[in-house]
């Protein structure tokens, strides 16, 4: 490899939440491949070696404006800057029984954070830049019981449709990207070592089987690189049956 091009990739950098598992992991991983800086915003580090970390409970209203100072000087030389928000939790709740504080938490660390970071991070996007946001299935449609994750999830497809109109004419682009049953932390507690819950979850995809988290990488990766998805909310899903 070039010098020239040694430089190029030295300069490509990934800010990533929730990269301390799952789909977050994965795609750190992928981009370290790449051989992009890559950052992880959680509270818990990222355990693949190169990735830096930055320790922020992401749920705390306010956390997000003690990072500005770190991720100027991360930031610094930086021209092409992919910027993941991925880092959520699902919670079992219902419309009917939402306390309001609940619902707030779980706006904070899904929405508010993710404006925060934006907001510190924005300034310092060159062309060629993206934000790329991780929804889920649940961000087009509702099932009963994760009412808060729905609600929080459509909100996310409403922020990155306003970021494609809000920053037309910077060169920067931004999508949605929706995995459907995914092999993660979040999906095997779901899961609880139930064989009849797997089946249940691996039968409404139309491989009969959950995805690796290195497919959504790639396809994060994919997205990074491709301006022309720009606005768009893609699913990644393995075609999911309709009963
Ligand atoms: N797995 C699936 O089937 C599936 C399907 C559709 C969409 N998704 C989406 O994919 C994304 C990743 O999910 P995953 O399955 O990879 O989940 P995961 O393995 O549970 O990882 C979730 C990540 O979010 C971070 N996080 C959670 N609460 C946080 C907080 N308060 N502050 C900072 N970071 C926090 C966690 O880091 P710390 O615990 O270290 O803070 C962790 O790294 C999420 O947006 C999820 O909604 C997943």
């Amino acid at each position: 490899m070039g010098l020239c091009v040694l430089e190029q990739h030295a300069m490509n950098r990934l800010i990533i939440t929730g990269a301390s598992s799952g789909i977050g992991r994965a795609i750190a991983r992928r981009f370290l491949r790449d051989g992009s800086l890559v950052l992880n915003i959680a509270r818990r580090p990222c355990p693949e070696p190169g990735v830096e970390n930055l320790a922020c409970d992401l749920a705390v209203p306010g956390a997000v404006d003690s990072l500005a100072e770190p991720l100027a000087e991360w930031l610094a030389g930086a021209a092409r800057v992919c910027l993941v928000h991925n880092a959520s939790v699902m919670r079992r709740d219902r419309v009917d029984a939402l306390p309001s504080d609940d619902l707030r938490a779980v706006l904070e660390l899904n929405l508010v954070a993710a404006n925060g970071l934006n907001q510190l991070i924005l300034p310092r996007m060159g062309e060629g830049s993206s934000i790329l946001y991780i929804g889920s299935t649940l961000a087009e449609k509702a099932v009963p019981g994760v009412a808060s994750y729905v609600i929080a999830k459509h909100a996310l497809a409403g922020m990155m449709r306003a970021t494609c109109q809000d920053l037309a004419g910077r060169k920067i682009h931004t999508c949605m990207l929706c995995p459907g049953f995914t092999d993660t932390e979040q999906i095997r507690a779901l899961i609880g070592g139930n064989d009849e819950i797997l089946a249940a979850l691996t039968s409404l995809s139309t491989f009969d089987r959950l995805i690796e988290p290195a497919e959504i990488a790639e396809t994060i990766a994919f997205a990074a690189r491709t301006p022309v998805l720009n606005g768009a909310l893609i699913h990644a899903n393995l075609g999911q049956r309709e009963r």
